[in-house]
């Protein structure tokens, strides 16, 4: 899918992050989240989290549109945008925090708190000092 020109506002992303959301496997939690990661070409991923009956297993929305779209060859992004159930707010978790940061630590991260306000963050303020082996951070400011 394609960003329009100058790209999508983060009420746009949300909105595709809400589509995203209605491919979610989550028949354990019953909790659907549905993530839509902005690349630096323009496209966008959607992702949804997919349990397993081994709980571990599962993948959260944000890693799978992230894994999706470097299998894809996009490496840079621009913003993710995150949506879990009504009233719940959904900023990513930890990991999937770790998974974005390796490739675009001060990406935008948007997501709704309880009433339904998108929120906006640089993931360099949710996940500061992250573990950054090949100093990536230096590489893509
Ligand atoms: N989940 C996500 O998809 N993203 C997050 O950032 C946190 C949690 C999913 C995993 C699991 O399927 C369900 O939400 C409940 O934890």
């Amino acid at each position: 899918m394609k960003a329009a020109g100058g790209g999508p506002s983060a009420e746009a992303l949300m909105r595709e992050a809400v589509k995203a959301r209605e491919a979610s496997y989550s028949p354990y939690s019953r909790f659907a989240v549905g993530a839509a990661l902005l690349g630096a070409s323009g496209r966008i991923y959607h992702g949804c989290n997919v349990e397993n009956a081994s709980f571990g297993l599962t993948c959260c929305a944000e890693r799978t549109a992230a894994f999706k779209a470097v299998s894809e060859g996009e490496q840079e992004f621009l913003a993710v945008a995150v949506t879990a159930r009504t009233g719940h707010g959904a900023p990513p978790c930890g990991a999937c925090r770790q998974v974005l940061a390796e490739f675009s630590p001060s990406m935008w991260v948007y997501w709704r708190d309880t009433r339904g306000k998108v929120l906006k963050k640089r993931l360099t303020a949710l996940l500061p000092d992250l573990f950054d082996f090949m100093n990536h951070g230096k590489k893509r400011p």
